[in-house]
């Protein structure tokens, strides 16, 4: 097989993933749990060709140079290495969801790039191995290629073997509502990666954040096994605002909010007040993700919608793991 295509959800971490150990391999300090997001999804299509020469990578209907290109290339490299194969490649990567605004687009990327490139390379992988293999390409990658409620495993090993995600649940096990508040449609500034290294080495906030993240993992985990939103929900704000709170503390500060984050988070409040279970949770970006009860979902995405600077509400809830859709 030289060409297979894969796709991948995004997901949205409850416990984040804020920091890492080794830059290279992509081994973070702590633990992290998210939850696949169904419909947000990622297309991956490689098709490894007989010439040598350079990757063509396309995204989003256009060939992308630079850092974005690089990543895909070292990312193909580490394929390449395991496959025992010396070729160019092809690769077309298409989200249906804004991308690079944090909404966790690298995480399906990378997860279905793991996917797809795998088996145009003629390697087939466990889901452990496949994790793994995405973490390399996107830390967060790791978890999006399996489905519902997922834990990364932070690991010990220097070389990044026990770095890997694993399913605390299928989606099945609780059916909740993920509601994501779209306050800007642009790029984000300052992504992920420089974020977390930045905070890293300028924040006097991060000790603390990794001393406290040890029973926020716990609470989160325990909270998914019991099916109780408020203790789950609860976790994620507080683990949410303290890694916002280890950013904004970095000297230069790292702001990710807009006034319509902001605007979103007080909504979320306010609809707890009103009987509604809403919990709020922002990654990298200015983008708020709900996490509500299903029945209650519709309701939420209305009320989050009519929140002044709020562009667009997307409705999703515990998705599959990534999987291939050509070249089986
Ligand atoms: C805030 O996985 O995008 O979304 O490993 O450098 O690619 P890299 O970082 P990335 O970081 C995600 C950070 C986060 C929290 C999370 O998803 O756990």
């Amino acid at each position: 097989m030289t060409e297979a295509a894969a796709i991948a959800n995004a997901n949205v971490a409850l416990a984040k993933y804020w920091g890492k150990r080794d830059e290279a391999l992509n081994l973070p300090y702590t633990g992290s749990i998210s939850i696949n997001l169904a419909g947000l999804t990622t297309t991956a299509r490689v098709r490894f060709t007989d010439k040598r020469g350079e990757d063509r990578v396309i995204m989003s209907g256009r060939q992308v140079d630079g850092l974005e290109a690089t990543r895909v290339r070292k990312f193909l490299d580490v394929v390449r290495q395991l496959a025992g194969r010396n070729c160019g490649a092809e690769v077309e990567v298409a989200s249906n969801f804004p991308v690079a605004a944090g909404l966790a687009s690298s995480a399906s990327t990378f997860a279905a790039l793991a996917v797809a490139a795998t088996h145009a390379a003629g390697i087939i992988l466990s889901e452990q191995e496949l994790s793994r293999l995405a973490r390399r390409g996107s830390g967060s990658a790791a978890r999006s290629i399996h489905g519902g409620y997922v834990e990364w495993l932070r690991g010990e090993a220097a070389d990044g073997s026990d770095s890997y995600a694993v399913q605390l649940a299928p989606p099945e096990h609780w059916p909740l509502g993920i509601v994501a508040a779209i306050t800007d449609r642009g790029r984000k500034r300052v992504g992920s990666r420089e974020g977390m290294a930045h905070s890293l080495t300028h924040s006097p906030f991060f000790p603390p954040w990794l001393e406290t993240h040890q029973a926020d993992l716990e609470t989160i985990r325990q909270g998914i096994l019991g099916r109780d939103l408020r203790a789950t929900g609860s976790a994620a704000e507080h683990n949410c605002l303290k890694m916002h709170a280890v950013a904004l503390a970095a000297s230069p500060p790292l702001l990710y909010w807009n006034a319509a984050t902001l605007a979103v988070m007080h909504r979320v409040i306010q609809l707890r007040e009103e009987g509604m279970d809403a919990y709020f949770t922002i990654d990298a970006g200015p983008q708020v993700k709900v996490i509500c009860s299903l029945p209650q979902r519709e309701a939420i995405a209305a009320a989050i919608q009519a929140v002044p600077g709020v562009h667009d509400v997307l409705l999703s809830e515990p998705g599959a793991g990534a999987r291939l859709v050509e070249g089986a």
